[in-house]
């Protein structure tokens, strides 16, 4: 298994042929799911004393299992949050495996930890954050937010004893991201969710703070905004809320997984005003800024209070403490030890194309997003929703039902022609459903739109 032989050569010449056809691919397939019944009906048992060979096994990929994928790159992929990592990413996350470099400890990722943070330094600037504010790349934003409500949570109970077995409360809004409600059950908190149909603003945090009782007060501790909203791009009014926070000594974390990578695009960065009082933002180099999975990133104003937090102590692990290893330990900013430099493959496209090139691609999405409402709009049987926020749109097939929504979505993606899903969109007699485009694949074209909406006539 582990030899250096022909069948190596052998494997390494199909990988690297597979790896180098389907970065390459500008139209790779977009792929539709089987049943797992069915997969096992055509691929039959794998796993095996003796092995199938990397040869069937590698076909049975090819042939059965990827094209029951979705890729999540395909230009007419608009769907969820989808992805478009860079060819240069991709193929340094290839070498990122390959160097087999642990990436918690700077003793024994150093230059690779460093290159990381080379990146991280960019991002951080993005953010308008002081000087001291850092961060580290986590698996991706729920990692994060959860790394991130940690440390605020160790810092509300380290300031008062008597709060070390007092269950906290996070106030966030209704559009928060469906990971904030998650991230809150592990960490046994309670959620106090604002009703908004648009962003949060700081008054309605006040307002939120005001209503609660002297002892829901007294176990607030932070409260989640969002920069750019996974529904529909809506970026909360984040320096109200920097200062109600400030004015209420609570911890201001922007979740901003989705839309932080529009820090770096000048034509709505004002919109982020306030994210620089922020104390930790979430932003994922997998989602908008073209790395492949998984790579999310919180950072931190004060970094130290993060270590507080994570840091983990074992006598096998002294040695990481030492004078001569020390440097930046990310395991000491995040939830998890053991990890893989995943911040390499965005390092890697970042050196290779500069940060120029980001920013373009970035504004292509919000361009795209910017077009689509004007084709919906000029379609006849289209309406827009709202006005196009970031790189999403929601819009209305006028006269469907929800279910017209969903044969039409299952109907172009069975096709192989796009994925576009529905979403719903709240408003005073309760939600409507609604279809949604999300822009991160600078290869959409104008095009592909057009196309996209005939499908609606
Ligand atoms: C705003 C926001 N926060 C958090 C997340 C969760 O991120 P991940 O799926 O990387 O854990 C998402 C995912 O779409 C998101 O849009």
């Amino acid at each position: 298994m582990h030899n250096v032989d022909i069948d190596l050569v052998e494997m390494s010449l199909d990988v690297i042929k597979y790896a180098i056809g389907r970065i390459s691919d500008a139209d790779p397939k977009l792929g539709f799911p089987k049943k797992a019944e069915e997969l096992k009906e055509l691929v039959g048992e794998t796993i095996t004393p003796a092995g199938i060979g990397g040869e069937k096994a590698f076909a049975l990929f090819k042939d059965v299992l990827v094209k029951a994928s979705i890729s999540i790159d395909h230009p007419r992929h608009l769907a969820f949050v989808p992805a478009s990592p860079t060819r240069a990413a991709v193929l340094f996350d290839l070498v990122t495996s390959a160097t087999s470099v642990h990436g918690a400890f700077w003793l024994e990722g150093a230059g690779c930890i460093f290159a990381e943070n080379q990146a991280m330094g960019w991002l951080v600037s993005l953010t308008g954050m002081p000087d001291g504010a850092f961060g580290v790349f986590t698996s991706g934003g729920t990692a994060a937010n959860l790394s991130a409500m940690v440390a605020a949570r160790e810092f509300w109970r380290d300031r008062d004893k008597s709060r070390q077995h007092e269950r906290g409360i996070i106030i966030t809004s209704s559009g928060a991201h469906s990971s904030i409600k998650a991230m809150a059950k592990v960490i046994d908190v309670d959620v106090v969710f604002v009703e908004t149909d648009d962003r949060l603003e700081g008054t309605q945090v006040i307002d939120a703070i005001d209503r609660l009782s002297p002892a829901d007060r007294a176990r607030t501790f932070a409260v989640i905004a969002t920069g750019g909203t996974t529904n529909a791009g809506i970026i909360d009014d984040l320096d109200g809320i920097a200062k109600a926070c400030r004015a209420n000594d609570l911890w201001f974390h922007v979740d901003a997984a989705y839309g932080g990578a529009a820090l770096a695009a000048p034509s709505v960065r004002h919109l982020f005003q306030g994210i620089e009082m922020a104390d930790s933002v979430t932003i994922d180099p997998h989602k908008w800024l073209f790395s492949p999975y998984d790579c999310g990133a919180v950072i931190y104003r004060d970094p130290q209070l993060a270590k507080k937090a994570h840091a983990q102590e074992g006598s096998y692990l002294d040695i990481f403490s030492d004078e001569a290893t020390t440097g930046f330990n990310p395991s000491d900013y995040q939830i998890q030890l053991t990890r893989r430099v995943r911040g390499l493959p965005l390092w890697f496209s970042l050196a290779m194309h500069g940060t120029d090139r980001y920013t373009k691609a970035i504004e292509r999405g919000i361009e795209l997003a910017q077009i689509a409402g004007r084709l919906v709009s000029e379609t006849d049987y289209t309406e827009l929703v709202r006005e196009p926020s970031l790189s999403c749109v929601l819009f209305r097939r006028i006269g469907w039902t929800p279910e017209d929504y969903r044969s039409w979505t299952y109907k172009n993606h069975k096709s192989g022609f796009a994925l576009v899903a529905p979403t719903k969109r709240r408003d005073a007699n309760g939600s409507e459903t609604v279809s949604r485009f999300c822009f991160i694949n600078p290869d959409t074209t104008e095009k592909d739109i057009k196309d996209i909406l005939a499908t609606m006539a």
